[in-house]
């Protein structure tokens, strides 16, 4: 291995979230951090080399974008995802999120539905909120395999309400870890296209997938559906550089984009900072040995999770993510409240991990696990959630 994942880090009083929220999150600073979903890894030398020089020019005032910044997020996702994106359809914007909320706020109505597909990320459901938005809920299922799957028929009926206007996918899927097939993006499709419904495809994780898996951009399925979507994705996820906050989206109506793009004007937050570009142009142009490294340590990390869950702790459930750098624990054998098991994780196990029932409902009994941190970390962590079964059981 070229680069090294296994070196120790200690992001304490660094103004890191994971680390430095943990007293505000979960009443005790000193937990090991599984949380948020970003890396304890230092991002590629590669980007780290372009912000330096940066660094270097030591002048930092108004940034201007240039065409080699779309650019190479354009190659990217011709390259590795076949996803063709027209250069006068791409635009920057501070987040995958803020896209979200704005087309919620700007381009639907308070009488509008918006669906997504629960467990799920928990900001859908709140920038669907936030925005006085009816929310509705298609909640994956287990198949027979306990894999998540979607329920089309429950998909379709509430397709079929003309105040459901826009549908959010999460694709890859935080927290469960679905890389959706190619005929599972099509039959949604279909349905969005029969009855005349949006798609914002968030597709922040798409490039965290593991071998034997390929993510399919929903936009490429074909120029209708590309014409139904509006696309979200960023290289935060990927490089460890989301304190940069910069993503990109995608309009293919030249109306939408440009309302959007005023939106941002009016806001004055259209400009990327300073380092985010630099960075995000090298992570994409020179960033690919390191995230195809990366991709193997974390698929190392899930399976150390699946092997010892498997081994030493019959009554947790565990499915192995075919992508994100996150593991979702199945705690409902224990037959706990949420708070029971949540208590235990963090008085006894003395481990911060993100409480499932915050995904909707239907996250009930289950809690996030973040892997994306050196193996000691991981062996450590599971270790811990081991111990609190343990106590639990009896
Ligand atoms: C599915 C999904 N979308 C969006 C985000 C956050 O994106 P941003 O920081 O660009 O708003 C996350 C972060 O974990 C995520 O998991």
């Amino acid at each position: 291995m070229k680069y090294n994942f296994d070196k120790r880090v200690d992001r304490r009083e660094n103004n890191s979230a994971k680390w430095d929220e943990m007293g505000k999150n979960f009443g005790n600073n000193e937990l090991l951090p599984m949380w948020i979903a970003d890396m304890d890894f230092e991002t590629a030398p590669e980007i780290l080399d372009e912000m330096k020089n940066k660094l270097e020019q030591k002048i930092f005032g108004y940034v201007s974008r240039s065409d080699s910044y779309y650019q190479s997020a354009i190659e990217w996702s011709k390259n590795r995802y076949n996803y063709d994106i027209d250069f006068n359809t791409i635009i920057h914007s501070p987040g995958v999120i803020p896209t979200i909320s704005i087309v919620l706020k700007h381009f639907t109505k308070n009488t509008d539905k918006i669906m997504i597909q629960t467990p799920v990320y928990p900001p859908f459901a709140g920038t669907i909120k936030n925005s006085d938005r009816i929310l509705v809920e298609n909640k994956l299922i287990q198949d027979s395999n306990a894999n998540w799957v979607i329920d089309f028929e429950d998909f379709e009926a509430k397709a079929k309400d003309e105040n459901l206007k826009w549908f959010i996918l999460c694709n890859p899927h935080n927290p469960v870890g679905r890389i959706w097939k190619k005929e599972e993006l099509k039959k949604i499709a279909d349905i969005c296209l029969k009855y005349d419904l949006r798609v914002i495809s968030d597709e922040i994780w798409r490039d965290i997938v593991f071998k034997g898996h390929e993510f399919t951009a929903f936009a490429s399925l074909s120029k209708e559906v590309e014409d139904i979507t509006i696309t979200c994705f960023s290289a935060t996820k990927t490089f460890n550089l989301a304190g940069l906050q910069a993503s990109f989206a995608v309009f293919p109506r030249k109306v939408e984009l440009e309302l959007f793009e005023a939106k941002l004007a009016s806001l004055d937050i259209k400009r990327n900072n300073v380092f985010s570009l630099v960075a995000i142009e090298a992570a994409f142009n020179k960033g690919e040995d390191w995230l195809n490294e990366l991709l193997e340590y974390l698929e190392g990390n899930i399976d150390l999770v699946v092997e010892y869950v498997q081994k030493n702790i019959p009554e947790l459930k565990i499915t192995k993510s075919e992508g994100t750098y996150l593991v979702w624990l199945d705690f409902r054998e224990l037959n706990l409240s949420n708070e029971e098991i949540s208590k235990a994780l963090i008085e006894e196990g003395k481990i911060a991990l993100n409480e499932g029932s915050s995904f909707g409902d239907v996250g009930s009994g289950f809690a996030r696990m973040n892997i994306a941190c050196p193996r000691y970390m991981v062996q450590d962590a599971i270790e811990r959630v081991g111990k609190v079964v343990k106590s639990l059981r009896k």
